[in-house]
């Protein structure tokens, strides 16, 4: 049996088929919105990858602090011999904690992109022999099957992607994780923190533009698969902090009255001069909400850590 396997949870057509729905669904409504996972195309996710080097961006190079310092404890802390990874895409930030896992006999990736995984896979096989690793592609949002591996596990979702769900969302999430754990096995959740203002909205607006070209590439996106014919360049790209929910926005605002067409769906979508079409929210999160969304979920936080700038957390938490 060779050590590599990848299984497909996703049909072929799927992503096909959930674009069209999400579009469709998303700009017949008022105000419009259209969900930020279909920013990652490959051009997307390579200007995702950009953002992560800017030097207004910095929850990456935040948990990266955390998982190089902090390896060890959570590897003691879990005692995991499985480690499941929910959107892993290249697993880079996971090799310190593959490596603090001492006892680690499986590893799950589970991402949406099949050349991530087979690329990341492949090379772990290659440089950990007697590491199992048994690849899903599968949407982090979807029910999940996993592999029979020997536990305790843990399951890892970092990046602060839990923030691009709504509150509600998140609280079905957060269920369906708790649904794969036995008790005594763990989470690992990276999450962004609330802090200053205008240090948050410049990481959503960083000045080489990097963020607003990530921003309209989804409008490329649904251009190519759709037929579409939106314009990126009639679209301002705005990041703005909301205060109640705590989260960041992204819109594209139109900059003049326009018709777009989409012949897939058969739709014309009409903008007003100015109006905004939401295309993400990045919610930031304080240590006792994490704690009560995990808390309801039937998950209990037993440790939180934080870069040296308290400018992001990662919590482990055990399903009781
Ligand atoms: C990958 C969802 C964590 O919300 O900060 C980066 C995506 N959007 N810049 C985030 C993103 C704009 C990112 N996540």
């Amino acid at each position: 049996m060779s050590p590599f396997r990848l299984t497909r949870t996703l049909p072929e057509d799927a992503t096909g088929a959930a674009l069209r729905a999400d579009v469709r669904e998303g700009l017949s409504a008022r105000p419009r919105t259209l969900p930020p996972k279909w920013f990652y195309d490959a051009h997307g996710s390579e200007l995702f990858e950009r953002i992560t080097e800017l030097p207004e961006y910095y929850p990456t190079r935040a948990e990266r602090e955390i998982l190089l310092t902090r390896s060890g404890e959570i590897a003691a802390a879990s005692g995991a011999r499985t480690l499941v990874e929910l959107g892993s895409g290249s697993s880079e930030k996971t090799r310190h904690l593959l490596d603090a896992l001492t006892g680690l006999r499986a590893y799950v990736p589970v991402d949406v992109s099949e050349s991530a995984l087979t690329r990341a896979g492949e090379a772990l096989v290659a440089e950990r022999p007697g590491l199992e690793v048994h690849a899903l592609i599968a949407d982090f949002t979807a029910r999940l099957v996993l592999p029979e591996t020997p536990g305790p596990r843990l399951v890892a979702f970092l990046g602060g992607t839990i923030g691009n769900l709504l509150p509600a969302e998140r609280a079905g999430f957060l269920a369906s994780v708790r649904a794969l754990l036995a008790p005594g096995d763990a989470l690992l959740l990276g999450t962004d923190l609330v802090k200053d203002e205008a240090a948050l909205v410049r990481a959503y607006d960083d000045a080489a533009g990097v963020t607003a070209a990530f921003n309209k590439n989804v409008l490329t996106v649904i251009d190519r698969e759709l037929g579409a014919d939106f314009d990126p360049s009639a679209f301002d790209h705005v990041a703005l902090w909301d205060a109640e929910h705590e989260w960041i926005e992204m819109r594209l605002r139109s900059r003049e009255a326009q018709t777009v067409k989409i012949p897939a769906l058969n739709l014309a979508v009409e903008f007003e001069a100015g109006e905004e079409l939401r295309t993400e929210v990045s919610a930031k999160f304080r240590k006792e909400g994490v704690r009560a969304e995990l808390s309801a979920a039937g998950l209990e936080m037993t440790r939180w850590w934080t870069d040296a700038e308290g400018r992001f957390a990662l919590s482990l938490s055990v399903a009781r």
